[in-house]
């Protein structure tokens, strides 16, 4: 068992060159998480000096490693916010408030250069969210727009394996340069650590990752927009999720379901907390319909809920076996039937965002 103050007082014992005081003392670290045997945190340092604060980054990671008893250690290098975003409260509840959270409207930076921001959501893990994000993201792009996709799932980042980019992005500028995949810009949280450490991201550290990758990625230019981001959010209702959609400036959220029951309640759930929120649901996605779960679940569900129903997505090995082999299906088979569904969800999406 790591304690905090073990933690702190490693971290405070590295000094920050700019003003000589420790990390802690100087203020650079944000979200720290300690759990058992991990930790991570973010630096946070002025945008021009990200690349200038690498070996300090590498000396605090060295120096949590040498904690007694310390198994795993994920530190990422961020750069400040900009300027002061507009807070959102769109929408939110009095209920949501009451229950106390959040306690304060929670700002949210709308990145630059993007038209549309589009999340893929689902309130139960597994049903296939990633798998849609990523190919309806290139179903979109196959329809003329730029498209970027924004892997936001600090629970189980998988689009580094679904479009299979890897390696940390570059920065220029201060800003992050998106890996380009299958015609898509790409950032995921799982680009920004070890993959196997994003699963310690929490709270702090998690909205802190999302807002850094969403408001400070080179998503497009004042001369060549980005008409759609496509956000794959972690899967669930809870507040992880809660903060990140108020977090994320969305125009709009589709929900996949698969048509069992109990997965058409979370897919409810998920809903419900778009509404808290003012974000429309633009519609549900049934996936994995089929023998074994059934079908026709997701239409019915869509009809009660009084949302757009988008259209079924068939079990398929071969959907799967893209995803795995890093080649989105609508891309590798863009005449085959399951691009043919992705294109027609791609097309009532972008008709709802108004492109
Ligand atoms: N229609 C489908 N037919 C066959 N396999 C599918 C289908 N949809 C998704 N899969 C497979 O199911 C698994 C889970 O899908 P995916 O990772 O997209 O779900 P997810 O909701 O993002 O999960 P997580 O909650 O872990 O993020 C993957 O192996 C994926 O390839
Ligand atoms: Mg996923």
């Amino acid at each position: 068992m790591v304690e905090r103050t073990a933690v702190i007082a490693a971290l405070d014992a590295v000094i920050d060159p700019v003003s000589g005081q420790g990390l802690v003392a100087a203020g650079l670290v944000q979200g720290l998480v300690v759990a058992e045997d991990r930790a991570g945190f973010a630096l946070e340092v002025d945008r021009r000096q990200v690349a200038a604060y690498a070996p300090v980054r590498d000396a605090a990671e060295a120096a949590l490693k040498a904690i007694p008893g310390m198994a795993r250690v994920s530190v990422i290098l961020t750069a400040e916010a900009a300027s002061a975003p507009a807070p959102r409260t769109a929408g939110l509840s009095k209920a949501a408030v009451d229950q106390g959270r959040p306690k304060a409207p929670v700002p949210t930076d709308r990145p630059a250069h993007v038209r549309r921001v589009l999340a893929v959501a689902s309130g139960k893990g597994g049903v296939g969210k990633s798998t849609v994000a990523v190919n309806l993201a290139v179903a979109l792009a196959r329809r003329g727009l730029s498209v970027g996709v924004l892997d936001a799932d600090v629970y189980g980042p998988s689009l580094p394996t679904m479009l299979g980019v890897s390696g940390q992005p570059a920065y220029e500028d201060g800003a992050i340069v998106p890996h380009i995949a299958h015609g898509l810009k790409a950032m995921s949280v799982g680009l920004l650590t070890r993959m196997d450490d994003a699963m310690i991201w929490r709270g702090p550290m998690a909205s802190q990752a999302i807002t850094q990758m969403l408001s400070q990625t080179r998503w497009g230019t004042a001369e060549a927009p980005l008409d759609v981001l496509v956000v794959d959010l972690p899967p669930g209702t809870g507040d992880v999720q809660l903060t990140l959609i108020q977090k994320t400036p969305l125009d709009g959220a589709v929900i996949v379901s698969t048509p069992q029951e109990v997965a058409l309640a979370d897919a409810r759930r998920a809903h419900t907390l778009f509404q808290k929120v003012g974000v429309p649901t633009l519609g549900l996605i049934e996936n994995m319909s089929g023998d074994v779960f059934g079908r026709g679940g997701g239409k019915a569900e869509a009809e009660r809920l009084s949302v757009a129903f988008l259209g079924e997505l068939p079990l398929d090995p071969a959907l799967r076996e893209a995803g795995d082999a890093g080649r989105p299906l609508a891309a590798a088979d863009p005449s085959g039937e399951m691009a043919r569904r992705f294109d027609a969800i791609a097309a009532a999406t972008a008709s709802a965002l108004g492109l």
